[in-house]
């Protein structure tokens, strides 16, 4: 039996980090995950063994201490890539404690790269986001279109850190870097044995959705219907969780398989189709046979009013694409949100 190549997953009992873990452990691949469980629980493990029946290797601490990332590769030299899933996200939080968010993403990202060089393990992908566009000029989006400055120090973190791996790129050529801007996650495995744990009150809107029709949350807010948008409501590019995972996956094997034409590429990872507030809570209606209570109030300081991918470089260069709906995504979600009931 050939031995399996090793991934690193950091940040991988987290949302997106979980459900990419499955399906590393289901293509064949030996996974282990750095996570310091500030955002997720140990439990998720257990989740990630009844699905795939691998316990993923697990070790728990905190990537802004620099002595423990060198131990850690010192021990694990034989991995042959990693995905850096591990960083603050709140973006409210990022403006009220900005020094926190700044120490934890960067110092993180910095004290991975350092080690990849040392111990000569080139592939890395980087969880980037669309946060990184702001308010596009010209929809839908593609790689090339321009950064805007950030809106949160959480979206800076991400615009910084793309700007630290293309600077790592271009002064060592030995790194081979993937960044994959993702649009808007959602849904949950269709196990219904992971999903999105939102800590308190959810900020994001899935989640607030399912937490609403279960009876946790008296009702939506809809911030804003006087948006120049067909029905008045923000549009996102909601992504099902699962599609994202598999992209990752797609992305570590061209990396290690040497198919990558530059050793910086960013991809965008979307649906290409824009959703507006609206309309995502008429999807979900419609999945769960649940009529949602909402009201419709003021708009939320910071949202851009559009923005959704132009996935043609994603579709071609890595031969992906989102194959799951907005509805397959807003049920499995619900589905996830009344397992947690159980
Ligand atoms: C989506 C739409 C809200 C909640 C953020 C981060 C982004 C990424 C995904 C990490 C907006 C509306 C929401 C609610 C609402 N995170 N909404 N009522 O803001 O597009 O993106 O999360 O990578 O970086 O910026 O996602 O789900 O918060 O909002 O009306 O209670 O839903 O106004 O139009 P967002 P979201």
């Amino acid at each position: 039996m050939s031995k399996k190549t090793k991934i690193l997953v950091t940040g991988g009992t987290g949302y997106i980090g979980s459900h990419t873990v499955v399906e590393l452990q289901e293509k064949g691949y030996d996974v282990v995950i750095i996570d310091n469980l500030s955002n997720s629980g140990i439990g998720v493990l257990d989740r990630i063994e009844k699905i795939t029946g691998i316990r993923p290797e697990f070790e728990c601490f905190d990537l802004t201490d620099a002595g423990k990332v060198e131990n850690f590769f010192s021990r694990h030299s034989d991995i042959k890539a990693l995905i850096h899933f591990a960083a603050s996200k709140a973006v409210g939080e990022s403006v009220d404690l900005p020094l926190l968010y700044y120490q934890n993403n960067l110092s993180s990202m910095l004290n991975l790269l350092q080690a990849i060089r040392k111990y000569n393990i080139p592939n890395f992908v980087f969880s980037s986001s669309c946060t990184v566009y702001g308010e596009p000029d010209k929809l839908p989006v593609t790689e090339a279109s321009p950064v805007k400055p950030a809106t949160s120090p959480y979206g800076n973190t991400k615009q910084i850190g793309e700007e630290i791996l293309r600077d790592a790129a271009k002064a060592h050529s030995e790194l081979q870097l993937i960044s994959l801007r993702y649009f808007n996650p959602i849904g949950a495995h269709d196990s219904a044995l992971i999903g999105e744990l939102p800590n308190g009150v959810p900020l994001n809107l899935v989640p607030f959705i399912t937490q609403t029709a279960i009876g946790i949350r008296e009702k939506l807010l809809v911030f804003g219907n006087d948006y120049s948008t067909p029905d008045g409501s923000c549009i996102r590019d909601y992504i099902h969780v699962v599609d994202l995972a598999k992209a990752h996956v797609i992305a570590i094997e061209r990396l290690i398989n040497k198919q990558n034409k530059h050793n910086m590429e960013t991809f965008n990872l979307g649906t290409g189709k824009g959703v507006s507030v609206l309309e995502a809570i008429e999807s979900f209606e419609k999945v769960s046979g649940q009529k949602l209570n909402y009201e419709i109030v003021s708009r939320r300081p910071g949202d851009v009013e559009q923005v959704y991918a132009d996935t043609r470089f994603a579709n071609d260069e890595l031969g992906w694409k989102a194959q799951l709906s907005i509805d397959d995504a807003m049920l499995s979600a619900w589905r996830w949100e009344q397992s947690l009931k159980k």
